[in-house]
């Protein structure tokens, strides 16, 4: 009788903790008419028109604005850094390449962490090749050898003359809120910890794509002036803040990265910052989570998130079905922050065509965008768009 009772209460305390939650909007009549912070207008209220002039004070103010509101703050200092080969393979392609992992070991006030990274090289030429890193979160892709759909599709791009790797996420800060800490933060960057702009397991996976450019740079094979770093979804939104804080990538892809990446926040569609700072509260900076139903408030949104790559090159792509990544809001974070590239390098980078009308790839100068059918995955024909922009723009 009591166990029934208790049942009872515990069904009726989850039915409205479900209800309490809210049920995402996918109806474009319902989205909030967007006022959106101008890129150009400092704090001051200056209007910024010349490089000098955002290189200097507007580039720094909207980054100083991510990095506290949203995102952390990737710590850039270690002691040392150590590259140990821990086997050498030809497998699984042995026709092509070599496989080449590799432990990347970093000292830091006397403690150490160790990520491991999956580095393939193309047998055919010495180099220096052109490298592509992924930010891997999935399991079962962690080695390269599984090719499903073209998640990280190895073989292809080793015979297109790319070198490519990938460390998987886990082995930087594991995915989950009781044990993130237990990768570099707790090791390494313990003062993070508890800070309202400390970074998270996004943060700590962008720290370990850099790690992985340390590698590259030094590897006498790689042309790390021509490196490509790629994300999905979560190592997507992870991918765009590390290239806003690391110079050294030439082109930076995020595919179907969604809330709190590619897609404007103050859209309120599909995913909101609420929903994804419940589910994932181990991501992002706890100074996010102010804007848990409060988007109207955020001092910046995610159209300011290119501006800090400019002008190195940016690629966005969605996926029609994926409307919790709402494909117009990431259309629109990049057709609006393309702005920098146009207005501020002189790059032929406007987008001239509303998210309605155009069907193609948008490939213009150092920044691209396509939609395909289909859901949320990283797929083979992702990829084969996304290096026709590379040809162009590499
Ligand atoms: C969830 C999450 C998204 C994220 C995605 C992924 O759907 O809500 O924000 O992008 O997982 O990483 O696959």
């Amino acid at each position: 009788m009591k166990l029934t009772r208790t049942l009872t209460l515990l069904f009726l305390l989850i039915s409205m903790h479900t209800m309490a939650q809210k049920e995402p909007n996918y109806d474009e009549s319902k989205v909030p008419a967007l006022s959106l912070p101008d890129l150009f207008i400092s704090e001051s209220g200056a209007y910024i028109k010349s490089k000098t002039e955002w290189e200097n004070v507007r580039k720094p103010e909207i980054f100083k604005l991510f990095e506290r509101e949203v995102y952390g703050q990737i710590p850039k200092d270690f002691d040392q850094i150590t590259f140990e080969l821990v086997s050498q393979t030809a497998n699984p392609y042995e026709d092509i390449s070599t496989l080449e992992e590799v432990n990347i070991t970093v000292l830091r006030n006397g403690k150490s962490h160790t990520m491991r990274l999956n580095f393939f090289l193309p047998k055919t030429g010495n180099g220096p090749f052109p490298v592509i890193l992924l930010i891997n979160y999935k399991p079962k892709y962690a080695d390269g050898r599984l090719n499903e759909e073209g998640f990280w599709p190895v073989k292809e791009l080793i015979e297109r003359g790319f070198a490519t790797a990938s460390f998987h996420a886990e082995t930087v800060a594991p995915d989950q809120v009781e044990s993130f800490q237990s990768g570099i933060i707790s090791t390494l960057y313990p003062e993070q910890s508890g800070l309202a702009d400390g970074i998270k397991a996004l943060g700590a996976w962008g720290w370990g794509a850099m790690r992985a450019m340390d590698y590259f740079e030094h590897h006498p094979k790689v042309d790390s002036q021509k490196s490509i770093l790629v994300g999905f979804s979560r190592s997507g939104k992870a991918a765009l803040w590390t290239s806003a804080n690391d110079p050294r990538w030439a082109i930076t892809f995020a595919n179907e990265s969604g809330c709190g990446g590619a897609a404007l926040s103050k859209r309120k569609f599909g995913e909101t910052v609420e929903a994804i700072n419940r589910r994932f509260p181990h991501w992002f900076a706890d100074n996010f989570k102010k804007y848990n139903e409060n988007e109207e408030s955020l001092p910046l949104d995610q159209h300011m998130l290119p501006g800090l790559i400019a002008p190195r090159a940016v690629y966005y792509a969605s996926a029609r079905e994926d409307q919790w990544a709402d494909p117009k809001g990431e259309y629109l974070g990049l057709s609006l922050g393309s702005r920098v590239y146009s207005e501020i390098y002189g790059k032929k980078a406007e987008f001239l065509t509303e998210f309605e009308q155009f069907s193609g790839p948008v490939h213009l100068e150092s920044v691209g965008y396509h939609i395909r059918e289909g859901k949320h995955n990283l797929t083979w024909e992702d990829w084969r768009i996304f290096l026709e922009f590379v040809e162009k723009n590499l």
